[in-house]
């Protein structure tokens, strides 16, 4: 059993440019698209992603998929960091096209991926081996949680159309795993049908083959606002929540 990491890292950061924009009242600030390099309690949050990643024992090595302008300075930093078996590569127009970029830049003998986004520093190796473990059943498996909200629907006015039964809602998290031979089928599928998603499982579930969904964990946020670093900085301290 060989297993590769993907770590779609290409993204451009707009959300995060925007807010930090806002609360510096710096307007002309071009996209940053280093969110990935902003700091969270002083190491960059990429690299307490591919830590956290790595510190798993079935992970054999990581594929990391950076935005093209940024590839050489992420590839120096990954170097300077002294992360073994992590390899940089051009990302695409989408996250779906990143991913699809890191699958045909695997070695053959890699039978086993785990999907992760470099924009959720706090995966652990709990997560990687309970999602493997499930994927090793079932051929496909996600993180989640149960949603524990009121769930509505909000037209584009503002106004509340409606209220969506919670029971049996999970928002889904990374790390997703597969076998590697299932998950090219389903980007290729995927492809030819112009289908884009916003997660891997979601290919997988068009071919109609089955993906588990085991525990997740409220830690692993995805950083999206600065609000969200506030969030994962109040996990690493002690007692955080
Ligand atoms: N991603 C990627 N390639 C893209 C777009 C996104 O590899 N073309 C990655 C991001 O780097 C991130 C993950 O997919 O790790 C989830 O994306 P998101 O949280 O939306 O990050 P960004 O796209 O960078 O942020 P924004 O949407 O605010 O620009
Ligand atoms: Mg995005």
């Amino acid at each position: 059993m060989k297993v590769a990491a993907l770590v779609p890292a290409a993204g451009q950061g707009e959300r995060m440019a925007r807010a930090l924009r806002l609360l510096e009242g710096e307007r002309d600030r071009p996209p940053l698209a280093g969110k990935l390099f902003l700091e969270l309690d002083g190491r960059p949050i990429l690299r307490w992603t591919l830590e956290g990643l790595l510190a798993s024992h079935a992970v054999e090595g990581a594929w990391v998929a950076a935005a093209p302008a940024w590839e050489a300075q992420v590839r120096a930093e990954v170097e300077r960091w002294g992360l073994r078996n992590v390899r940089v590569l051009a990302g695409g127009a989408t996250r779906q096209a990143s991913v699809w970029r890191l699958m045909e830049a695997l070695p053959g003998e890699v039978e086993w991926v785990v999907v992760h986004d470099g924009a959720r520093p706090l995966v652990d190796p709990t997560l990687v081996d309970r999602v493997l473990a499930a994927a090793l059943r079932d051929g496909a498996a996600v993180c989640a949680l149960p949603v524990h909200e009121t769930v509505k629907r909000v037209g584009a006015s503002g106004l509340v159309e409606g209220t969506v039964e919670r029971e049996g809602l999970w928002t889904i998290q990374t790390p997703q795993a597969f076998r590697r031979t299932l998950l090219a089928e389903a980007h290729q599928a995927a492809e030819r049908a112009g289908v884009v998603a916003t997660d891997d499982a979601a290919l997988v579930e068009r071919l109609g083959h089955p993906v588990r969904a085991v525990p997740g964990s409220p830690r692993n946020v995805k950083i999206t606002t600065p609000e969200d670093l506030d969030a994962a900085g109040r996990w690493l301290r002690p007692g955080g929540t």
